[in-house]
């Protein structure tokens, strides 16, 4: 990424953060870029793109495709609008609609999947994450510690969502996970080799 292009992205993300449009946290961004990095990430699917932040900041640091699911009309055509202000939408697919519905239609593999939507849909995301994700490829998942300092009555159900979600990746023979402190919390789990 040359220097323009992170300050570029640097406005961008302080603008959508002002604006409290949610973008991943700068530690959350770093990881993210790492562990592309550590994979050699030539493949990377994102589910939640916003406005195509992370998308670019993936695409432009890496040199990887990217594929990014987005259901939210007016993110989409600000996601479309800063593809195309970065001159990068030929390495960046950007699918419109319902991840739900995209993900089952989706071939793999990919090297690197970043979960980043309605957190309780996550378990239902998994069975396609674990098919599409190629052996030592990894799984980022985002905000898994969002109720870290307490639970609100009113957000009981999505609580027990991100928790059913995490023992069901942490109990995944298929993953190794780790949860990191950054952001709201960052599931890493790599796709081990030898289970299917
Ligand atoms: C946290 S934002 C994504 C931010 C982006 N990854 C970034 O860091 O700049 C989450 C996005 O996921 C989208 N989303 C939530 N559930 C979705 C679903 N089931 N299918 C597609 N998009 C979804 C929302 O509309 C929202 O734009």
């Amino acid at each position: 990424m040359t220097q323009s292009e992170m300050t570029r992205l640097q406005a961008l993300r302080a603008s959508a953060m002002q604006e409290r449009d949610p973008t991943a946290a700068d530690d959350v961004l770093a990881v993210l870029l790492a562990e592309a990095e550590r994979v050699r990430a030539a493949r990377i699917l994102e589910v939640g793109t916003g406005r195509g932040l992370t998308s670019l900041a993936l695409a432009l640091s890496t040199g990887a495709s990217v594929t990014t699911v987005e259901r939210d009309d007016g993110r989409i055509a600000a996601a479309r609008e800063n593809f195309a202000a970065f001159g990068i939408q030929d390495r960046i697919r950007l699918l419109e609609g319902d991840a739900s519905e995209i993900l089952p239609l989706l071939e793999g593999p990919y090297d690197l999947i970043f979960l980043d939507a309605a957190k309780v849909q996550y378990r239902r995301f998994l069975p396609d994450c674990r098919r599409l994700l190629r052996a030592g490829g990894v799984l980022l998942s985002d905000d898994v510690l969002f109720f870290r300092d307490g639970v609100p009555h009113k957000r009981r159900m999505l609580a027990q969502h991100i928790r059913e979600y995490l023992e069901a990746l942490q109990a995944d023979p298929l993953f190794r996970t780790e949860i990191l402190s950054v952001g709201k919390g960052l599931a890493v789990s790599v796709r081990q080799e030898e289970h299917t």
